[in-house]
C-alpha cells in the first residue's frame, strides 16, 4: 500500500433511478447548447435519447444530436464531432450511452477547443476542454466518473487511453432505469470489466487506501448482483447495485489505474473493433490472474474473503487460488469461459498485439504487480488463445 498520493476527483455524481429526468436542469448551468455524442441503435430504440433532447429543451439548451458512436470509437468520429461543435459554436458535450459515447464525448470535449486533430492530444497535454455531462446506459467502464477516454486508431489498430484534468466530467447521471435494457451479453462483458478494474486497481503498484475501499465496496456489490443482473434483466435493485460497482471501480481506476489484462486487452479490440472491451477481458483474465497471483497472494485471500468465498481449512495458497476458480465459474454463468481464438483473433497477430501493449499501454504494463515484459506477455496471450 502506498503512503504517499494524491487524490482528486471533482465529479458531482447523481445516482437514482429517474433521473434522466433532470439532464436539462443539470445541463443549463454550463450552457444554452449541448452536443449529445450517442450511439446509432440502443439511446435511440429504448427513446431514452427522445427522453434527454425533451429534458434539455424544456430546459432551453438547445440539442444537436451526434449519433455515429461506434463501440470502440475511432479518432474520425471524434474529430468530425469536434469540428460540428466547433462549427455551430456549442458549449458543451453530453455523453449519452456506454463507455464508448462517454469516452467520445471527452475526447471531442478536449479536440472541439483547437482545430488540430484528437490524436496529437496523445504526446501534447490539454488543458482546456468543453464542460462534459456524462449520462451511462452500461455499468461497465466507470468512464461516467473518471478522466479517462479510449480511442481507435483504425489505420494501426493502436487503442490507447488517455486522460488529462481538464477531462473530468462535471456532472455524471447514473440512471439505473435506462440500464435495463442491456441485453445479456452487454451485462454480461460490461460488469466483467467492473471485476477487472476493481482486481488490477486493488493488486496494482498504485494502490492506495482511498482507491482501495471502492474496490472493497465493488467486489462485494459483484458478489450479490454480477450474475443476478445478468438473469433478472429487470431486477432494478440488481441494476443499481452494479451502476454503483461500476462507479467506484471507475473511481479506483481513475485513482490507481489498470494493469496487463487492460494493457493486453486494448490492442485485441484496437485491431479487432467488433470484440467487446469486456470480451477480450474475459479471455485474457483467468491466464493473467495466474501469472499475478504469487506476487499479490494476499490481496487475491482479500478478494476471495469479499467475494464471499468459504475458506473451510483451505492454506493460503489454496484459498488464494480459489479466486481463480471462482472467477472461472463466474465467466462460465455469464457464457464468457471464451478465448481469443473464439474472437476471431489470428494467432500470427498475437506479436503485433503484445508489441501495442507495451507501446500503448505503457503504463498499465508499469502498474502490474508481477513484472512483466514483451516475450511473457506472449505467452500469456497464448495461452488465452
Ligand atoms: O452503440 P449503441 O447503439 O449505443 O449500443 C451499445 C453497444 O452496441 C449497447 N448498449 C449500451 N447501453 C445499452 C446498450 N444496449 C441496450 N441497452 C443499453 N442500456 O452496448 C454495446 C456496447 O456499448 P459500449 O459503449 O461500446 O460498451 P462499454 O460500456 O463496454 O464501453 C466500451 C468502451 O469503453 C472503453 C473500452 O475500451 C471501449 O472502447 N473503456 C473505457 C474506460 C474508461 N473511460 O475508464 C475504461 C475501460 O477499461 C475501457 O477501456
Ligand atoms: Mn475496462
Amino acid at each position: 500500500m502506498n503512503n504517499v498520493f494524491g487524490v482528486y476527483n471533482p465529479v458531482k455524481i447523481h445516482f437514482g433511478r429517474g433521473l434522466i429526468a433532470e439532464t436539462g436542469r443539470i445541463a443549463k448551468k454550463y450552457s444554452d447548447s449541448a452536443l449529445i455524442a450517442t450511439g446509432k441503435n440502443s439511446m435511440q430504440k429504448t427513446g431514452t435519447l427522445d427522453r434527454v433532447t425533451k429534458s434539455l429543451k424544456d430546459a432551453g439548451v438547445k440539442p444537436v444530436v451526434y449519433d455515429k458512436i461506434t463501440p470502440n470509437p475511432t479518432i474520425k468520429e471524434i474529430d468530425e464531432a469536434a469540428e460540428i461543435v466547433r462549427k455551430n459554436n456549442i458549449g458543451m458535450i453530453i455523453g449519452l450511452g456506454g463507455g464508448s459515447p462517454l469516452d467520445a464525448a471527452k475526447a471531442i470535449a478536449v479536440a472541439a477547443k483547437d482545430n488540430i486533430p484528437v490524436w496529437n492530444y496523445l504526446k501534447t497535454p490539454a488543458d482546456k476542454a468543453l464542460p462534459v455531462i456524462t449520462i451511462v446506459s452500461t455499468s461497465g467502464t466507470g468512464s461516467e466518473v473518471n478522466r479517462y477516454s479510449v480511442m481507435t486508431n483504425p489505420e494501426t489498430g493502436e487503442k490507447p487511453g488517455f486522460g488529462y484534468e481538464c477531462m473530468y466530467p462535471k456532472e455524471a447521471v447514473i440512471d439505473p432505469e435506462i440500464m435495463a435494457s442491456m441485453p445479456p451479453y452487454v451485462t454480461a462483458t460490461t460488469g466483467f470489466d467492473v471485476f477487472v478494474h476493481a482486481l488490477e486497481a486493488f493488486t496494482g503498484k498504485a494502490i492506495n487506501a482511498f482507491s482501495s475501499a471502492y474496490c472493497m465496496q465493488a467486489f462485494y456489490l459483484l458478489k450479490d448482483n454480477l450474475l443476478k443482473a445478468y438473469n433478472e434483466p429487470d431486477n432494478l435493485d440488481a441494476r443499481g447495485n452494479m451502476a454503483l460497482a461500476s462507479a467506484l471501480a471507475g473511481l479506483a481506476i481513475d485513482i490507481s489505474g489498470v494493469g496487463i489484462i487492460h494493457a493486453l486487452e486494448h490492442p485485441v479490440s484496437g485491431n479487432y473493433p467488433s470484440v467487446a472491451h469486456g470480451a477480450g477481458l474475459a479471455a485474457l483474465a483467468v491466464a493473467s490472474m495466474k501469472y499475478n497471483l504469487e506476487s499479490r497472494k494476499r490481496d487475491f485471500m482479500l478478494i476471495a474473503h469479499h467475494y464471499g468465498i468459504k475458506r473451510a481449512g483451505k492454506s493460503d495458497d489454496e484459498y488464494a487460488a480459489s479466486l481463480i476458480e471462482k472467477i472461472k465459474e463466474v465467466l462460465a454463468a455469464l457464457k464468457l469461459n471464451i478465448t481469443l481464438k473464439y474472437l476471431g483473433v489470428e494467432k500470427d497477430k498475437l506479436a503485433k498485439i503484445s508489441k501495442e501493449a507495451f507501446m500503448t499501454m505503457g503504463f498499465a504494463v508499469q502498474n502490474n504487480p508481477a513484472p512483466i515484459d514483451e516475450k511473457e506477455a506472449l505467452r500469456l496471450l497464448e495461452s488465452s488463445y
